[in-house]
């Protein structure tokens, strides 16, 4: 893990910047109720006590709690957390935290960890994904749920675009994505670069994903102790078919 002394890391930079959120402003809130409705209808959710890790603005802890848990929204952007918690609209059940997914410690345990639209695999080295499993899993009761979407490689793959160019508010962001091979049979990583104009400069900020196949996402989700119980695809949560459905939705229990 990078010592508070390192140079900021990519995901602390972009995912707290103005254009990280302007760019995918798009994504929605009603997005974000479907799906929680979804998970809350399909496994019959009773007044749960959920943690969003990684919740950046918090749209799926919101809709969580409207439905009556009790939800703590977790996220390593200051910016985002402050949002988040000027959009909780008062509701008591509902609270945000700074953290670090690798490292947090609530001093509480939650009956299930929600870990939505691809909040892992941001990390260079193995230890830190196996890191925020083991955090996910020290705040888990035994037998509590685990929900991780994640992007499936083989359709991302598939409609992976070299490059294009997205114009926002007056700001045109100009994209390139790669797949860059992995190391000493580690695994490929999406490079994602994003520029624009800031002023007179050419800024430039990156987004980097490790390309978990199947086998190795559920690997490293079965060594932190938990049993894998379903797979979907997409956020009405259909069942998962690689390289066919745009997602691979994790359902796991832990043991
Ligand atoms: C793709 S966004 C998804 C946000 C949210 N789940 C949603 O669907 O709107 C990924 C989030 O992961 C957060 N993040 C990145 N690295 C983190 C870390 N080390 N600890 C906690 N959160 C982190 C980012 O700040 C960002 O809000």
């Amino acid at each position: 893990m990078e010592t508070p002394s390192s140079p900021q890391a990519w995901y602390e930079e972009w995912f707290d910047s103005p254009h990280y959120h302007q760019l995918y402003g798009h994504r929605s809130d009603a997005e974000a109720q479907a799906f929680v409705q979804a998970m809350h209808k399909q496994w019959g959710w009773q007044h749960c006590d959920v943690l969003d890790l990684a919740c950046g603005k918090g749209r799926h802890a919101r809709a969580a709690a409207q439905l009556g848990h009790n939800v703590v929204g977790l996220d390593l952007s200051h910016n985002s957390i402050a949002a988040a918690k000027e959009r909780a609209g008062g509701l008591p059940n509902l609270t945000f935290v700074e953290g670090d997914m690798r490292s947090f410690d609530l001093g509480q345990t939650f009956d299930g960890v929600l870990n939505l639209f691809t909040s892992f695999g941001y990390f260079d080295r193995a230890d830190d994904h196996t890191a925020v499993l083991g955090s996910i899993a020290r705040h888990l009761r035994p037998g509590g749920f685990l929900v991780l979407d994640f992007l499936d490689v083989a359709f991302t793959k598939k409609h992976l675009s070299p490059s294009d160019t997205i114009t926002r508010e007056g700001v045109e962001y100009a994209i390139t994505r790669e797949l860059k091979p992995g190391t000493n049979g580690g695994w490929d990583t999406f490079v994602k670069r994003i520029r624009h104009r800031d002023s007179e400069d050419v800024r430039e900020h990156v987004e980097k994903v490790a390309a978990l196949t199947n086998p190795q996402l559920s690997g490293l989700i079965q060594s932190a102790g938990f049993d894998i119980l379903e797979r979907f695809g997409n956020y009405a949560l259909d069942p998962w078919a690689e390289g066919q459905t745009p997602r691979l939705i994790i359902h796991a229990k832990k043991k």
